[in-house]
């Protein structure tokens, strides 16, 4: 049995903690899109990881992780976070594999992509500045640099070379260096392996594949310009694993409101002091940069739509705890222009300009109280999808079925 679990709104979701939840019923973690944008956070009994490549799988578990060709990687990110889990008496030794047709993000994408934000002035995304749009653009412009050309030292420094003409004569970003890069290589080299290698290894092995961002973020489905380069949502498993794969449930996470980290429409957005109580009860900062994330109610319509694109086929909700307490909730159901319905519209003009009908249902005082149960049962009526499993806190084990 494979599954993929990933975001429905735009990212954040509680992905990582959800995934290592489940993880124990896998073989392996993979992880198919994304780089070291992704920040989730696992809160174990006596410690908390943030992964931001090494898949989330339970360390504690039988189960191990696979970094496939969809990803980009940051050598150097991926060599601490290995140091963090070794530090703390993790084995990951013939637990991790990486593709070797990985593209890596290299020091100068995060300077280029500082560039691009900062060039594009008012239309800037509010990127995660790690790199991952320029290191995207370079393996659609046929220039990127892979693992597998690690291998062969001839090969690679033809390849250097090349890459630091392109950079100067194309970008004006001169004075590349590549010392880092291949001192963390050594580092990881031993965690690299082919595709064809893992396919002929772990053939019968179940896989659990863990998305990233959201699908509100994804590069052709979600809200762009204001999204990440890569296919995070479920159509990127089979692209970022490169292997056809039956995947037999598609599990999507949402939170019981919304974030949003950088910028872009966002309908539901609450301002000032509403916005803030949201923030501080959620402690919703981002878990890569530490940015203050926007906070909202609830989307239906971008979450009917997240369902539809994605083929959702259940639901998990996350951080209703933290509604707890909470007089009423409130609810986007509809969007209006101009007094007429209208669902997600692609014209983020559109988007910006919508008004959104609001229901206002009772607030619930913990996850047992039935005003919960009313809460879960109207999501489920409104967007034609069930809600499977509860998140009840941060931590892995604090979760129930329903
Ligand atoms: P991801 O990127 O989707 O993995 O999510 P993040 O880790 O960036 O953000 C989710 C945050 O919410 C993390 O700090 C989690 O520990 C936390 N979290 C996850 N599920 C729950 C939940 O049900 N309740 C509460 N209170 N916190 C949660
Ligand atoms: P996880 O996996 C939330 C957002 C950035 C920005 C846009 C593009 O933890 O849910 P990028 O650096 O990818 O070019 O930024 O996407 N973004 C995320 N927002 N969670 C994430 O990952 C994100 N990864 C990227 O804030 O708006
Ligand atoms: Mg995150």
């Amino acid at each position: 049995m494979n599954a993929v679990i990933f975001g429905l709104q735009w990212g954040d979701e509680g992905k990582g903690k959800i995934t290592t939840k489940l993880s124990r019923d896998f073989d392996f973690v993979v992880r198919y899109s994304g780089g070291s944008n992704a920040g989730h956070t696992v809160e174990y009994p006596d410690f908390k990881l943030i992964h931001h490549l090494v898949p989330s799988f339970d360390v504690r578990a039988n189960v191990k992780g696979y970094i496939s060709n969809g990803v980009v990687v940051d050598l150097g990110v991926l060599k601490r976070e290995i140091e963090e889990l070794m530090s703390k008496g993790i084995e990951v030794e013939n637990r991790l594999f990486i593709s070797n047709l990985c593209h890596v993000v290299l020091p100068f994408h995060k300077l280029l992509d500082e560039k691009l934000e900062s060039v594009k002035g008012s239309k800037a995304v509010g990127t995660t500045k790690r790199g991952i749009g320029p290191s995207y653009a370079d393996k659609a412009h046929r220039v990127g640099l892979r693992l597998c050309d690690f291998e062969n030292e001839i090969i690679l420094d033809e390849k250097l070379e090349f890459i630091a003409m392109f950079y100067e004569s194309v970008y004006d970003i001169s004075d590349i260096s590549f010392d880092e890069v291949l001192h963390d290589y050594q580092y990881i080299s031993k965690f690299v392996i082919s595709p064809i290698q893992f396919r002929k290894d772990y053939r019968d092995a179940s896989l659990l594949f863990e998305g990233t961002q959201g699908v509100l973020l994804d590069v052709d489905v979600g809200t762009y310009p204001y999204v990440t380069s890569s296919y995070c949502s479920t159509s990127g498993v089979e692209a970022g694993f490169g292997f056809p794969v039956t995947v037999d449930k598609k599990i999507g996470v949402f939170k019981a409101y919304l974030t949003r980290v950088g910028e872009g429409p966002f309908p539901t957005e609450l301002y000032g002091s509403e916005g803030e109580v949201l923030r501080r009860v959620g402690g919703e900062y981002g878990a890569t940069t530490g940015r203050p994330r926007r906070c909202g109610w609830l989307d239906l319509p971008l979450l009917r739509y997240a369902i539809e694109v994605s083929g959702c086929d259940e639901m998990i909700i996350t951080k209703a705890d933290v509604l707890s307490g909470f007089e009423y909730v409130k609810v986007g159901v509809n969007y209006r222009l101009a007094g007429r319905k209208l669902e997600m519209p692609y014209n983020l003009q559109v988007l910006s300009e919508v008004e959104v009908d609001y229901v206002k249902l009772p607030g619930w005082k913990n996850l047992e109280d039935s005003n919960f149960d009313g809460f879960l049962k109207f999501i489920e009526s409104e967007v034609g999808c069930k809600i499977t499993m509860v998140s009840t806190g941060p931590r892995v084990d604090d979760i129930v079925e329903r």
